[in-house]
């Protein structure tokens, strides 16, 4: 596997790559989930690059971009014996320079949801994966479901300015009792790892209210909101039910909805979702 560290090398790269590429964006720090996403990618192209690029841009000023864990040469061995062709690990200066003022944002649907405590998030995210994307002009690029918010922004811009690449979602990888695999985890001690599960409670409530029929957000957000209340060291910062198109609140489920969750655990923030998914009355849980 090449390990490649300048925008040349990268796109020395992708001249010689042959058939179908797939672009895998990471933060690195590989768990099962990032592991899922380049093995959807290899099994959809014939040549894979894995960017691992800690994008400062997306970390709000009292965030925790100074001590996101990294581990560059477990991460290689993992990208290596998974059959990845590149890992692209550039630096910071590398991607933005001295003077970066182009950015991609969604003024709309940028500010709802981790968008209301996070303003200047998905600009960030938008930015460099656009740029990621220019670099590696890949066909496919696999997104995880766990961060939705992210990927249905993603897809949007793709679609609203015509890229000619197609996005593919990865179901969330989940831990044995269900905590969805973040690098934040790591963050966690053991107490902190009892209450980061009441947000997979409340999903996992949700989830069994809508396979019993159940459609109605109050009653779905009401279910949730006391089971998460068993978990005193959470502190949820938001418990939606949206709409994946537009990602505002819907009175009920349907088959396009996404139940999103944020909280806190000590200084640690995890994020966790389940989409509705199937057509007529028909209504499939995904989580
Ligand atoms: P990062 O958090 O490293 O995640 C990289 C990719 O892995 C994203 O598509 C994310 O949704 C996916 N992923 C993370 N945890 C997952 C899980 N438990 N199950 C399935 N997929 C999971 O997301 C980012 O980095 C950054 O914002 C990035 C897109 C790279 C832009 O900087």
């Amino acid at each position: 596997m090449d390990i490649l560290r300048t925008k040349d090398e990268i796109r020395a790269w992708r001249r010689g790559a042959q058939g179908r590429v797939a672009l895998v964006p990471t933060m690195g720090y590989f768990h099962e989930g990032h592991i899922r996403l380049m093995r959807t990618a290899r099994s959809l192209a014939d040549s894979v690059v894995v960017s691992l690029f800690v994008n400062p841009i997306q970390f709000g000023p009292t965030e925790d971009l100074s001590r996101y864990p990294r581990d560059l040469e477990n991460d290689a061995a993992k990208a290596t014996a998974l059959g990845v062709d590149a890992l692209f690990v550039p630096s910071a200066d590398e991607i933005y320079g001295q003077s970066h003022e182009t950015y991609v944002y969604w003024p709309l649907l940028g500010a709802l949801l981790c968008g209301r405590t996070r303003p200047d998030h998905f600009r960030g995210v938008g930015t460099v994966v656009l740029k990621l994307i220019n670099l590696t002009t890949p066909h496919v690029v696999p997104f995880g479901r766990k961060d939705g918010q992210q990927v249905l922004l993603i897809d949007r811009m793709v679609k609203e300015l015509d890229l000619d690449i197609e996005i593919v979602v990865c179901p969330t990888v989940r831990e044995p009792d269900g905590l969805a695999m973040s690098s934040r985890n790591s963050y966690l001690n053991p107490a902190d790892r009892v209450q980061a599960l009441g947000i997979y409670a409340g999903l996992q409530a949700a989830k069994t209210l809508i396979e019993g029929g159940e459609r109605r957000s109050a009653a779905i957000r009401n279910e949730m909101s006391q089971l998460m209340g068993k978990f005193p060291g959470l502190g949820v910062e938001y418990c939606d039910v949206v709409s994946r198109e537009t990602l505002r609140p819907v009175d009920a489920v349907d088959h396009h909805a996404m139940v999103a969750v944020a909280g806190r655990v000590g200084t640690t923030r995890l994020i966790d979702n389940l989409w509705t998914i199937g057509t007529g009355g028909d209504i499939r849980v995904e989580l």
